[in-house]
């Protein structure tokens, strides 16, 4: 009796009126129209993906076999299965235009457990990706040092490698090039080494401290940087361009399969982020038009861009000397174009600290979410009495990035990010099956074409990726689960306590007037 009383908790909804209702009493001002929302949706999606992991994806990792110049495949392999869900996104977003994303999605259709492990696994797409994307901005910010080589000191061009990575990339770099660790940093009582990605916690916390000060100030900042990476990424494309050598495209794909499943998996990370724009159906003047045209708008204009990125990128550098760090700016280095590889960091530095922004903006919006609905203290959603934002929520998520920056590395993140968008994905494509069952007559201004079988094909692109790549990634697939195992303890041991508390104060408070009107 009592298991079953649990599972009847656990799988508790909120209905998709009272979450309109609910949304329809916030006081978000409805400002953004489509353009806002792509703009808003580039500057999530275009960063870390397309100026650093292309490296990666192209040449292989430590785990991974890289896709050569036939990660184009992988692009559009990872395009394909964002697409299906981009429209299963669209279609819950445009019929429950609710800030909260695929967390509140998941609380009206998989109740309330499940609500709560996407909210956690969500964490890991946001939080655990902009570790990721902070490592990647210390990458470009040397870069942007040595383009002013003639000008600083030394001391600050080539700054300590302690200084700019953590502890585990300098061992393992001292191992690759037979270097004593002892002289490459400092270790503390002679026995624990240290290094410290130093401009990757500084950006974090600079972030943490503007977005303290303003939602507004921070989104137009934003914009300013969306717009200076888009011109640099298309002058990197038209610049490129003229020094193709198709040569280099041979041979196409050196790892086969392997390589271009495994650069489709990776790649999937400069594709994350559309789905930000969801989050934000309470601010949007006309949610049902607007939300999917901006989703599919965003991810058609990325793919075009990213895979003319990439065959310029393949063109211009033979295989093998691709970079892994930052391989736009340095491709730029190998045409002789040094000048333009300075500029090509400012722009990248812009894309990545957009992205990092707009996650912890979201980061910060899915914990008020989760803390409103209980799951999680409510002296955590404390406003700032002068800012008017959740300060508490913020430092929380902006310490996490800088605490997890001293020992994850920007491969692993990214890895244990896509698992966690893999998984965000699944749940949708789910989510909207559900619903045209169990919800079939409420208006859908947007509707999946021929569902079931795309919202099927999601879940199998999506599925197929993320399990093939396992295979492979032993770290971070052995962290993904660890993470889920400890969001299903927390939700036992707190969560589920503090919905039933709130079930027993919502009784109470009812029953209240109708003792006084006795
Ligand atoms: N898509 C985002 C990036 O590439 C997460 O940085």
């Amino acid at each position: 009796m009592e298991l079953n009383n649990i599972f009847v908790n656990a799988l508790k909804k909120k209905s998709p009126d009272e979450l309109i209702a609910v949304s329809k009493k916030s006081d978000l001002k409805k400002t953004l129209n489509v353009m806002d929302l792509i703009v808003l949706g580039i500057g999530a999606v275009v960063g870390t993906g397309i100026f650093t992991i292309i490296g990666t994806a192209i040449q292989g990792g430590p785990e991974s076999a890289g896709a050569g110049p036939a990660i184009i495949i992988s692009m559009v392999l990872a395009a394909i299965a964002c697409v299906f869900s981009a429209l299963c996104y669209s279609e819950i977003a445009a019929m429950i235009p609710v800030a909260g994303s695929a967390y509140t999605y998941t609380y009206a259709t998989m109740g309330e457990f499940m609500a709560w492990m996407v909210g956690w696994i969500l964490m890991l797409e946001y939080a655990i990706g902009n570790i990721t994307v902070a490592c990647a901005w210390t990458g470009y910010f040397v870069q942007f040092l040595k383009g002013f080589k003639h000008i600083l000191p030394d001391f600050i061009v080539y700054f300590p490698m302690w200084l700019r990575n953590d502890y585990r990339f300098m061992l393992s770099y001292c191992d690759k090039y037979g270097l004593d660790p002892h002289t490459q940093m400092p270790y503390l009582f002679d026995k624990i080494p240290f290094a410290v990605n130093l401009p990757a916690m500084a950006i974090v916390l600079l972030l943490t401290i503007l977005l303290i000060r303003g939602v507004k100030e921070s989104t137009r900042f934003a914009s300013i940087m969306v717009g200076v990476n888009m011109c640099m990424i298309i002058s990197f494309i038209l610049l490129g361009a003229f020094y193709v050598k198709p040569e280099n495209w041979t041979p196409f794909a050196p790892n086969g399969f392997e390589g271009v499943f495994m650069g489709a998996f990776l790649i999937f990370f400069a594709y994350i982020g559309f789905d930000a724009i969801s989050t934000t159906a309470e601010e949007t003047e006309n949610p049902q038009r607007d939300l999917p045209i901006a989703i599919l708008g965003t991810l058609i204009i990325c793919t075009i861009l990213y895979v003319c990125v990439a065959l310029v990128l393949t063109g211009n550098v033979p295989l093998g000397q691709i970079d892994t760090q930052a391989p736009i700016a340095h491709a730029m280095r190998v045409i002789e174009k040094d000048w333009f590889a300075g500029l090509i960091s400012i722009g990248a530095l812009c894309a990545l600290t957009s992205v990092l922004l707009i996650y912890q903006l979201g980061t910060t919006r899915i914990l008020f979410a989760m803390s409103r609905d209980r799951f999680l203290p409510k002296s955590l959603r404390q406003i700032h009495k002068k800012f008017k934002t959740p300060h508490v929520l913020t430092w929380i998520s902006g310490i996490v990035v800088i605490v997890c920056a001293l020992f994850m590395d920007l491969n692993i993140s990214a890895e244990l990010c896509n698992f966690g968008t893999f998984t965000s994905f699944i749940i949708i494509c789910i989510a909207v099956l559900i619903l045209r069952k169990t919800d079939p007559d409420r208006p859908r201004p947007f509707k999946v074409p021929f569902s079931p079988v795309f919202p099927i094909l999601g879940i199998v692109t999506c599925g197929g990726l993320m399990v093939y790549s396992m295979k492979f990634l032993s770290t971070s697939a052995l962290y993904f689960p660890l993470w889920l195992l400890m969001g299903f303890l927390i939700y036992a041991t707190y969560g589920y306590k503090q919905k039933r508390l709130e079930e027993k104060q919502k009784l109470q408070r009812i029953a209240k007037p109708s003792k006084v009107e006795v």
